[in-house]
């Protein structure tokens, strides 16, 4: 049985986050974005679910893909991250806003790893919505890449 990442990610941040966290497990994982595949989970026995967050929601694959895998992603051992620049409190409220309560209560790790913001590839219209997010509450555009380890470890020792 072997390791899977699944993620979905806009400009490469989750990606990235899922390459930190292949690097930090004992069981090298396949990883698949599911922008462009849907995996079969039956060789699995460890699946990690990533997934960035825009005005509060996870990226839609992995939310469509949650729903149509519900059953089968039960029966597994699982990690749920989600990236996004939120603060601590906000990014635990999105964790639980985007992830089904069964999947939390059985994954053996949950966590925000942070984002970031590549205002390169933005839109006009992204650019003037995280200006006027920051004026109001404060993002953190930043990979805690501590939390990534930390999530790894649990994923390796459990
Ligand atoms: C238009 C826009 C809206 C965003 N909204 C949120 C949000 O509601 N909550 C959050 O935590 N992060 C938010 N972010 C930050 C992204 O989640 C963060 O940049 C993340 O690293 C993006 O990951 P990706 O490149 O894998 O898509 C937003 C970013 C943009 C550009």
């Amino acid at each position: 049985m072997s390791t899977l990442i699944i993620y979905a990610s806009k400009y490469g941040a989750t990606r990235t986050c899922s390459e930190l966290l292949a690097e930090q497990l004992d069981e090298h994982p396949d990883i698949i974005d599911l922008n462009h595949e849907q995996p079969n989970l039956d060789k699995y026995n460890t699946v990690i679910i990533g997934g960035s967050i825009y005005a509060g929601k996870i990226r839609k694959p992995v939310a469509a893909y949650i729903a149509a895998n519900l059953a089968e992603l039960k029966k597994k051992r699982l990690g749920l991250f989600i990236c996004g620049a939120a603060e601590r409190l906000e990014a635990i409220k999105e964790i639980e806003g985007n992830y089904p309560e069964d999947l939390r209560n059985i994954a053996i790790a949950v966590e925000s790893f942070g984002g970031l913001f590549d205002f390169e590839k933005m839109n006009f219209f992204e650019r003037a919505i995280i200006k006027k997010i920051n004026e109001k509450e404060g993002f953190t555009p930043e990979l805690q890449t501590e939390r990534i380890v930390l999530f790894a470890q649990r994923i390796n020792e459990v």
